[in-house]
């Protein structure tokens, strides 16, 4: 029997799975079929020339999700228009990366011209650079088009802030369609990459006002960070590793390190602050392949938000400006 409330459940539901429908693992199968090796390629040489790079794709393409869906925005500079993300507080002098995925899309337009979105092209960066850094592997669907437009002040609204409390950042996935769990599951990116002092010093001498360092922060990690963090302004650029113990490995050490009190950023060992998460942390801990399973199932979920498709947007010819 039709209730009528249920018509309104079904209908949205069913639309978006005709909306989801449009991306498909095949997209460029005839169109590109070499993207994926251009992309595979490309992402390894630079990795091979420098680990980090891995990590700045992975981020590049998480903050091109969250602000107008995985669109590409992130990557458009500024224009009369509009005020691109590249200089948003998350962002400005943080996210990297763009040079790859712009050697990416030169390659990608000499084999196949005005075909490939760069919305795809981070999309399958971002997953080939987990899988060159050891973790899982995942099938990218495709079918994304470019956005014609990036907005500076969403990407401040929008992304999550290491200051902010692990209610609001949830709060921040869940209007993206994300959950509890993804946010668990994505934050172990974290096992790779990289973060400036100032984003975890005020855990390191005054926290909250109390003349001590967050109680949470074990004291051997506190005495290394307020050695390579003085508390001077000097020193708030200075990169320390997420995962001190195996900085340039995809793996679950990220989870390790929260049950050991040894998370770097306060939002990251906030995780432990919450009986729901805690718990989903401790099995993470324990069942690296549980992670690698969730990891890439939530991969999967983040690169679907929002996307264009069909003919919406545009496919660009460079990534850095619209056609
Ligand atoms: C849950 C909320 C999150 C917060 C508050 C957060 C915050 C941060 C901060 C503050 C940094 C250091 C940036 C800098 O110092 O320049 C960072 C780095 C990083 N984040 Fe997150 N992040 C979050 C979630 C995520 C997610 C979901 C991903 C990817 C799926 C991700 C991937 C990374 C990576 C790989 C790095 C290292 C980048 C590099 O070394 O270039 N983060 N994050
Ligand atoms: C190799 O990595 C370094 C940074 O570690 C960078 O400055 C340089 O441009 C990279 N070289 C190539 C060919 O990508």
């Amino acid at each position: 029997m039709a209730h009528p409330l249920l018509s309104f459940l079904v209908i949205p539901l069913f639309l978006a799975i005709i909306t989801n429908g449009q991306l498909n693992y095949n997209f460029y199968e005839s169109s590109c079929p070499h993207l994926p090796m251009i992309v595979r390629y490309n992402v390894w040489t630079a990795f091979r020339n420098d680990t980090r790079v891995a990590a700045s794709l992975l981020r590049l393409h998480f903050h091109d999700c969250f602000v107008n869906g995985c669109d590409g925005s992130v990557l458009l500079d500024d224009t009369a228009r509009f005020k691109g993300e590249k200089n948003a507080g998350p962002n400005k002098n943080s996210v990297k990366g763009f040079d790859i995925i712009d050697n990416i899309k030169a390659d990608v337009e000499r084999a196949c011209p005005s075909t490939v979105s760069c919305a795809d092209i981070l999309t399958l960066a971002a997953r080939e650079a987990v899988t060159a850094a050891g973790g899982p592997y995942w099938q990218v669907s495709l079918g994304r088009r470019d956005g014609l437009t990036a907005s500076m002040k969403a990407a401040n609204v929008n992304l999550p802030s290491p200051f902010e409390p692990l209610d609001k950042i949830i709060a921040k996935f869940t209007s993206n369609g994300l959950d509890t769990k993804d946010v668990v599951v994505l934050s172990g990116a974290h096992t790779i990459g990289y973060a400036q002092c100032f984003t975890f010093k005020q855990r390191l001498f005054n926290f909250k006002s109390s003349g001590k360092p967050d109680p949470t922060l074990h004291p051997s990690l506190l005495t290394d960070l307020q050695g390579s963090c003085p508390n001077v302004d000097g020193s708030n650029n200075k990169l320390n590793p997420l995962d001190t113990s195996t900085t340039y490995m995809f793996d679950n050490a990220y989870y390790k390190n929260l049950v050991n009190n040894y998370g770097l950023l306060e939002s990251d060992q906030a995780l432990m602050a919450n009986q729901e998460t805690a718990a989903m942390v401790n099995d993470y801990s324990m069942y690296p392949y549980l992670f690698s399973r969730d990891f890439a199932a939530s991969m999967v979920k983040l690169g679907n938000i929002g996307v264009i498709t069909g003919q919406e947007g545009q496919i660009r010819k460079k990534c850095g400006s619209v056609n």
